[in-house]
């Protein structure tokens, strides 16, 4: 009897091969179309290339341990595969064709002596496996999913706080990934600019950027963190194509000369992602005279964001997403004190407030720029474990951290609306975990027309009298 068995599938997608070599090969994300598997993980840093290896955890509880042992660029790659029960050689060949590309995948699976028995039952298993992971790689590949829509059940969810809260926590982030569609949108030739990059879900998400392939501007405000991590991402994704500006962010001048800078280099720019943050307890001032939320979270993604328009809209697909916090429901915006002058300061309440204001922006942009397809979103990245979380509420990270997510599972929704084909049909929602959730829980946070538009009034006049004066008279 036989100890091999060979699988031999075709599919045949409407992309260009480059994209579909660029997907595939990075052959972790077989676990965005493989159904039989659970997770999927590559081992060794750098772009795929011999010596490469990952692990794939399938469902059926065991794992397979793969290495690249040839790979040509648009071509295919060789690949031996170790397992407890078998062990194999997979072949993905690409191919052009009128129409787009064809991938064939050869896997011949060899038993050993005392399992050979098992290969009577194995063929069927086996055959019925690997149509159905080229189905879904045909379908991840299409990437033509449904626009994700809003849920009623979700609403309600949240709107009794309780059901809604868990799923800030870890525990939410694994419950939801399970319903999550492919994203093989190409992104080798975007552009995207991180804010607070050197840190937590910034950071993170600057990684998944990095290895999708993406060109990069982290904007930082010091030099020694964005130099280390520079590097690293160059060294451990093989993107070489990571730089860095520097800006504090809470300084209106440092605003503008970074965006004088985006603006003369003249690099469109396909993601933006207003990500730095921070909160401030007690109250404190810059040197401008802004109160500190107030100036990093709300008036400084106004202005790098109205002002970086021109290069946001010449990008192909692009995209604004705003990292704001499941905060902002407790909070209205109060367009009478934006900088927590009256009354006695909390920095969570200015921090919830210059939230609510983002939100209110993310809503007025996606609706001023629809015709310019420019796809502007708010995410709450839920409870992350992260230096920021750690520093500013010590009492609620001591006890909630068995629970709060990892960085990058808190930059997962982020890198997704910035990334995915399904997010760009979606303009000015508020997303967890992929999910739209309202951006509102009760009606006492909602600010009138009127209050909104003295805010947007308010916001403007800002983005021009913090021009510094030199500029000006230029
Ligand atoms: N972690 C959570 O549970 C959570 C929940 C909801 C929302 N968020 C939001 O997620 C975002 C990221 O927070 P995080 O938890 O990842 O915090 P983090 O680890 O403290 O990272 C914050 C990043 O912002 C940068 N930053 C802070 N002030 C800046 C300034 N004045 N100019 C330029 N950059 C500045 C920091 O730079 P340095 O490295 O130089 O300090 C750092 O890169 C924030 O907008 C936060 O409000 C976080």
């Amino acid at each position: 009897m036989s100890n091999n068995l060979t699988l031999d599938e075709t599919i045949e997608v409407q992309r260009p091969l480059h994209e579909v070599f660029s997907y595939v090969s990075e052959f972790s994300r077989i676990e965005e179309w493989d159904p039989a598997v659970a997770s999927a993980e590559k081992l060794t840093p750098g772009a795929p290339r011999v010596g490469t290896q990952f692990r794939v955890d399938l469902r059926a509880g065991f794992s397979l341990d793969y290495e690249i042992i040839a790979i040509e660029e648009d071509a295919g790659m060789l690949m031996t595969v170790d397992s407890r029960f078998f062990t194999a050689r997979e072949e993905i060949l690409f191919e052009e064709t009128d129409e787009g590309t064809r991938v064939r995948y050869i896997a011949e699976f060899d038993f050993p002596g005392p399992l050979a028995a098992f290969n009577r039952l194995f063929p069927s298993v086996i055959d019925r496996v690997g149509k159905s992971a080229m189905a879904g790689l045909k379908e991840a590949l299409e990437d033509n999913f449904e626009t994700p829509q809003a849920s009623s059940f979700l609403a309600a969810a949240d709107r009794l706080v309780l059901p809604g809260i868990w799923r800030f926590t870890r525990l939410g982030y694994r419950n939801s990934r399970k319903r999550w569609k492919a994203v093989s949108a190409f992104q080798g030739n975007r552009h995207a600019v991180i804010t607070g990059a050197t840190s937590g879900i910034g950071e993170a998400a600057a990684w998944q950027l990095a290895e999708l392939g993406a060109r990069l501007t982290l904007v930082v405000r010091n030099e020694d963190k964005a130099k280390t991590l520079v590097d690293e991402l160059r060294s451990r994704t093989g993107n070489e194509q990571i730089g860095y500006e520097i800006a504090d962010l809470s300084l209106m001048s440092d605003v503008h000369a970074l965006c004088d800078r985006l603006i003369e280099a003249g690099d469109p720019i396909d993601m933006l992602i207003n990500n730095a943050g921070a909160l401030f307890n007690p109250r404190q001032q810059t040197s401008e005279g802004f109160e500190m939320s107030f100036a990093l979270l709300l008036l400084s993604p106004c202005i790098l964001t109205e002002r970086l328009y021109p290069l946001i809209k010449q990008a192909e697909s692009p995209r604004v997403v705003n990292v704001l916090s499941g905060g902002m429901y407790t909070q209205k915006i109060d367009v009478d004190d934006l900088q927590s002058r009256n009354g006695e300061y909390s920095g969570s309440v200015a921090y919830a407030k210059a939230k609510r204001g983002l939100m209110i922006l993310t809503e007025e942009w996606a609706g001023r720029w629809e015709y310019d397809d420019i796809v502007v979103n708010a995410m709450h990245p839920g409870w992350v474990d992260t230096p920021g979380v750690e520093e500013a509420l010590p009492g609620f990270y001591k006890v909630t951290k068995r629970f709060l997510r990892t960085p990058e599972e808190g930059a997962d929704t982020a890198v997704w609306l910035a990334t995915s084909s399904e997010a760009a049909k979606v303009s000015g929602k508020f997303w967890l975990d992929r999910e739209q959730h309202p951006s509102h829980l009760s009606d006492r946070t909602l600010e009138t027309d009127e209050e909104r538009q003295r805010l947007l009034e308010t916001l403007s006049e800002l983005v021009d009298s913090t021009v510094p004066e030199q500029d000006v008279a230029a």
